[in-house]
C-alpha cells in the first residue's frame, strides 16, 4: 500500500473517531440521570408517579403507588417478595419530556432498604428531595443528604402537601440549611397553606400558579406577573395573602442571594419548590426547571483518574444486582450506570476485578417501564445485564483499561447478628450463599479472623428475614440469627501500620474482616468507641467503607 491509501485510511479512522464522538456527545446533553429521594411518607412515591404522568410513562395515577411496599407495621415478608418481583420493572423509569431523556432510578421507600438506597446514589448525577411541610427535616431526610453530600450531588428540594396545614416556610428554610447543612434558595413561594393555600408565587419567572382544592393539574395556566405591587395580585388572591406575598418576596430578595448555577451544580446551594404532589400542583414546575437546570451525566472518579462521560471508549460500573427468587431460574440482573463512551451489545468488554472478557447478547433498557434489548447505550443510561454470578456491587467494565470507580461505599450497617449454622451438613451451601448475598448486598458479612465467627450486618430487621428466607430456598441452607450487641461497624486504617497492628493485637476480640479483607472494629457503643479513639490515636475509625470524606 503507497503512502496515499495509508493516509486515506487514517483520515477515514479519524472521520469515524470523530463522528463517534459527536454522537457521544449529542447524547450525553440529552440525558438526566436522577432519584427522588425522601424520608418515608413525604411524598416520594406520588411525585415520582406525576414526573411519570408527564413523561407520558404510565397512564394512570396508582400504577407505581400500588407496587410500594406499604410502611406500616404490617410489612411482612410478603411485601418484600411482591416488592421483589415488581422492582425490576420500576427499578428505571426512562422517558423523554421536552427532548430530554430522562432517567429516574427508583430508591426503595421502606426505611430497611436505605442501603440500597444509598447505593442507587452512586449512579445518578442529581436528587430531588421531597420534604413534608408539616414534618420538616426528618431521621431518613438527614440521611440521605449525608450520602448526597458525599458526592457533592446537586439537589433540589420539593416541599410536599400544602394543601395541609404545615410549619412557616421561613423556618423551614431555616431548618433545611441548620439540619441539612446547605445553602437554599427558594425558587418557588406558598401564598398560605393548608385550607387556606392560595397557591404559589414562581420566583424565577414571576408568575403566579393558583390552586384549586381537589383539581389535578396538567395544563400550564401561570399568571405573569411582573410587578407585585399589580392589583391584580390582590384580586386574585385576597388583599390579605398578597400583602403578606409582597412581605415575603421583600423579605426572600434581602436574605437570599439571586440563584447561582454553579453553586447547586457543586451541590452546594438547593432551590427549593413548594407545591402539593397529590394534587399535581408545582409538579410541572419543578420537573421543567430541574430539566432545564440538572447536571447531564457527571464526570466519575476512579482509583486511577478522573473519566469524562465524552470520552471514546466505554467505562460503567454495576450498582445492584437482583436476584430471581425463582430457584429454577438462577439469574441475576445487574444494574449498569454507563459512566463514558458507548455501551455496544455483543462486543466484548474487560471485567476489571475478575481480568477476564466478557459480553452481553441480550442487555435491555427500561424505557416507558418495558424491558427492551438495546443495542448501545449512552454515559447517563442505566441497563439491565443478565449475570450467572460473575458480578459484584461496584465492578467496572471497560475497553480494557483496568480501574475501579470510587464513591461506591459500604455504609456502617445498624443492626449485627451472628450466624448459626443450624444444619452441619450444609455448610458449604450456607457459606456460598452468604457470599453471593453479600455480593449482590443484600447484607453485609464480617468475619472473625481467628475463629469461623460471622456477623451480618443490615439496616433493617426485614433483610434478616429476606436472608433465612433465600438461604433456605436458594442454597437449601438453614441457620438462626443470634443477638450481637454491637452499635456501629469502624473501617480501621493508620499512617503507622505498627500502630494499627497493636490495635489488632489488644483489641482482637472485636476485630473483623469486611467481604474485601478489610479491618474492621465492631464498636459495642458510642462511648466505647470514643474511648478507642482516645487510647488509639494513630488509628482512625471510619463508617464507610472508603475513607475520602466521612459521615457524621
Ligand atoms: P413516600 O413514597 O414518600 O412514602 O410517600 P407517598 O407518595 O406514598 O405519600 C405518603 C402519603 O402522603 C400518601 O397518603 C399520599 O397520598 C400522601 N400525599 C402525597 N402528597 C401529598 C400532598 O401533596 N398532600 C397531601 N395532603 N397528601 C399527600 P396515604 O394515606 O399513605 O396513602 P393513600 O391512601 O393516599 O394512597
Amino acid at each position: 500500500m503507497g503512502p496515499f491509501s495509508n493516509s486515506m485510511a487514517q483520515n477515514t479512522y479519524l472521520c469515524s473517531q470523530f463522528f463517534h464522538a459527536m454522537k457521544i456527545e449529542e447524547e450525553i446533553v440529552k440525558r438526566r440521570t436522577f432519584a427522588i429521594i425522601s424520608h418515608p411518607d413525604a411524598g416520594k412515591t406520588t411525585l415520582t408517579e406525576k414526573f411519570l404522568l408527564f413523561g407520558g410513562a404510565i397512564q394512570t395515577a396508582g400504577a407505581v403507588k400500588s407496587n410500594k411496599i406499604k410502611k406500616s407495621a404490617t410489612s411482612d415478608f410478603m411485601d418484600i417478595e411482591r416488592q421483589r418481583g415488581i422492582s425490576v420493572a420500576t427499578s428505571v423509569m426512562s422517558f423523554e419530556y421536552n427532548d430530554v431523556l430522562v432517567n429516574l432510578l427508583d430508591t426503595p421507600g421502606h426505611k430497611d432498604f436505605a442501603e440500597d438506597t444509598y447505593r442507587t446514589l452512586t449512579a445518578v448525577d442529581s436528587v430531588i428531595l421531597v420534604v413534608d411541610c408539616a414534618k420538616g427535616v426528618e431521621e431518613q431526610t438527614k440521611k440521605l443528604m449525608e450520602v448526597c453530600r458525599m458526592r457533592d450531588t446537586p439537589v433540589i428540594i420539593f416541599i410536599n402537601k400544602l394543601d395541609r396545614e404545615g410549619k412557616d416556610p421561613f423556618d423551614l428554610l431555616d431548618e433545611l440549611e441548620e439540619t441539612l447543612n446547605i445553602k437554599v434558595r427558594p425558587l418557588s413561594w406558598p401564598i398560605s397553606m393548608g385550607q387556606s393555600f392560595k397557591g404559589v408565587y414562581n420566583l424565577y419567572d414571576h408568575s403566579l400558579n393558583l390552586f384549586t382544592p381537589g383539581q389535578q393539574r396538567l395544563t400550564d395556566d401561570n399568571i405573569n406577573i411582573s410587578d407585585l405591587n399589580d392589583p391584580l395580585v390582590d384580586k386574585l388572591v385576597d388583599k390579605r395573602y398578597a400583602d403578606q406575598l409582597r412581605d415575603d418576596a421583600e423579605l426572600l430578595d434581602g436574605v437570599y442571594d439571586p440563584f447561582d448555577m454553579e453553586q447547586y451544580r457543586t451541590g452546594q446551594l438547593a432551590p427549593v419548590f413548594f407545591g402539593s404532589a397529590i394534587n399535581n400542583f408545582g409538579v410541572k414546575e419543578l420537573l421543567e426547571t430541574f430539566i432545564q437546570i440538572a447536571p447531564t451525566p457527571r464526570p466519575r472518579e476512579t482509583d486511577q483518574r478522573y473519566i469524562k462521560p465524552e470520552e471514546n471508549k466505554f467505562t460503567g460500573f454495576i450498582f445492584k444486582i437482583h436476584a430471581n427468587l425463582d430457584p429454577k431460574h438462577r439469574d441475576r440482573i445487574a444494574f449498569l450506570r454507563v459512566t463514558s463512551g458507548k455501551f455496544e451489545r455483543n462486543k466484548f468488554f474487560y471485567h476489571s476485578r475478575l481480568d477476564k472478557k466478557v459480553r452481553f447478547n441480550s442487555p435491555f433498557s427500561f424505557l416507558a417501564q418495558a424491558k427492551n434489548v438495546v443495542d448501545e447505550a449512552y454515559p447517563g443510561d442505566v441497563i439491565g445485564l443478565y449475570d450467572t454470578g460473575n458480578f459484584k456491587i461496584g465492578d467496572t467494565l471497560t475497553e480494557g483499561e483496568q480501574l475501579q470507580f470510587r464513591g461506591i461505599p459500604s455504609f456502617s450497617p445498624e443492626i449485627f447478628k451472628e450466624v448459626q449454622n443450624l444444619d452441619p451438613m450444609k455448610t458449604k451451601q450456607l457459606e456460598k450463599g452468604l457470599q453471593q448475598l453479600t455480593d449482590e448486598g443484600v447484607a453485609q458479612l464480617f468475619v472473625h479472623e481467628m475463629g469461623q465467627k460471622k456477623v451480618i450486618g443490615t439496616v433493617g430487621e426485614l433483610q434478616f428475614d429476606v436472608i433465612q428466607y433465600r438461604l433456605q430456598h436458594e442454597y437449601g441452607a438453614s441457620c438462626r440469627f443470634n443477638h450481637v450487641s454491637f452499635f456501629k461497624a469502624c473501617w480501621i486504617t493508620a499512617t503507622d501500620p505498627l500502630k494499627l497492628n497493636e490495635f489488632m493485637r489488644r483489641k482482637s476480640e472485636y476485630v473483623f474482616e469486611d467481604k474485601d479483607g478489610n479491618a474492621v472494629f465492631m464498636a459495642e457503643s458510642a462511648w466505647i468507641l470514643n474511648v478507642m479513639k482516645q487510647d488509639f490515636p494513630g488509628v482512625t475509625f471510619h463508617t464507610t467503607s472508603e475513607f475520602k470524606t466521612e459521615m457524621a
